[in-house]
């Protein structure tokens, strides 16, 4: 029989599909354009069913989002959020509220240093820039994860995007790597905090990824050649293998896991040399 097909009286048909989000409503930060990690992981929960809203940085932005994600239709709310701004983060999901009532899962890709952090050596990192990629890669999931707390009645699944820089010395990646570990360590906090009211909260570890902000990274296509010759599966993932694990972790399969970072790097984190 095939995957998929079902037999009514011996005549096969196939059912509508059932898919692993039905019913769930999420909000995704950080879609710039279609090549955004955000965005490959926004497809995948909406076609496993999930009902969207998605936040867009700033007007620069505005254009980009409500074409990808007006795909969508109607039901979906599409509103601007600067993650520095507590202000907005209480609009939005104010807006989340009245739109879809509950809310059952968070995407937070967002990340940012300047440009400057990102090349030369750590140790000039300047406290200003320090406070700024913290501010907003790391502050900005427990901001989120306190406003979106309140809407998910039902339990939850809140998931952040981070990067190995967190746990080793990954040169050039400076500041964002300590910001990184923050995150990582927010997560857990959060996901002990959380976990009484069935919210799950858990990061995925990328491997590169050709985006807007990795472009920012001196050395970044270094980068990929090196996970290339170096990671056990001999390649670089693919956005729609960050959209599958995406949904896994959004999903009750995941309903025991909390509090942690999956890698999806094609092997790359467990090499020494
Ligand atoms: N691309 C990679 O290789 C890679 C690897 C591991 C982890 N990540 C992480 O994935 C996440 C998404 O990055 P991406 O690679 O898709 O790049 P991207 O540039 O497409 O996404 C970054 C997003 O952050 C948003 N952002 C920055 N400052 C913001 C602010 N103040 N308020 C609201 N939004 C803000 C941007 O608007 C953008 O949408 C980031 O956390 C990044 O660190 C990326």
């Amino acid at each position: 029989m095939g995957f998929g097909i079902g037999f009514h009286r011996g005549i096969p048909y196939a059912p509508a599909h059932m898919g692993l989000l039905d019913g769930k409503t999420g909000i995704v930060f950080g879609v710039a354009n279609k090549r955004s990690i955000a965005w490959a992981i926004a497809q995948s929960w909406a076609k496993e069913g999930a009902r969207l809203a998605f936040t867009y940085q700033g007007e620069r932005l505005q254009k980009n989002v409500e074409e990808l994600a007006g795909a969508f239709g109607s039901d979906t709310l599409i509103t601007p959020c600067d993650v520095t701004r507590d202000e907005d983060i209480t609009r939005v999901f104010a807006e989340v509220g009245q739109k879809f009532g509950t809310l059952n899962l968070l995407l937070h890709s967002v990340a940012f240093a300047p440009k400057e952090a990102l090349e030369g050596d750590f140790l000039n990192t300047t406290r200003d820039a320090y406070l700024l990629a913290h501010n907003v890669s790391a502050y900005s999931l427990v901001a989120l994860a306190r406003e979106a707390a309140p809407l998910m009645t039902d339990g939850g699944s809140i998931i952040g995007m981070s990067y190995y820089g967190a746990e080793k010395v990954v040169a050039h990646y400076n500041v964002m790597g300590v910001a990184k570990a923050s995150l990582e360590a927010s997560t857990r906090y959060l996901a002990y905090d959380l976990g009484p009211r069935k919210i799950r909260v858990n990061c995925i570890s990328a491997g590169p990824v050709n985006t807007l902000a990795a472009r920012g990274i001196s050395g970044f296509s270094e980068m990929l050649k090196h996970y290339e010759a170096k990671s056990p599966l001999k390649r670089n993932l693919i956005p729609e293998e960050l959209g599958a694990t995406g949904v896994f972790l959004a999903s009750d399969g995941a309903a025991a896991i909390t509090g942690q970072v999956i890698y999806v790097d094609c092997g790359y984190q467990i090499m020494g040399m």
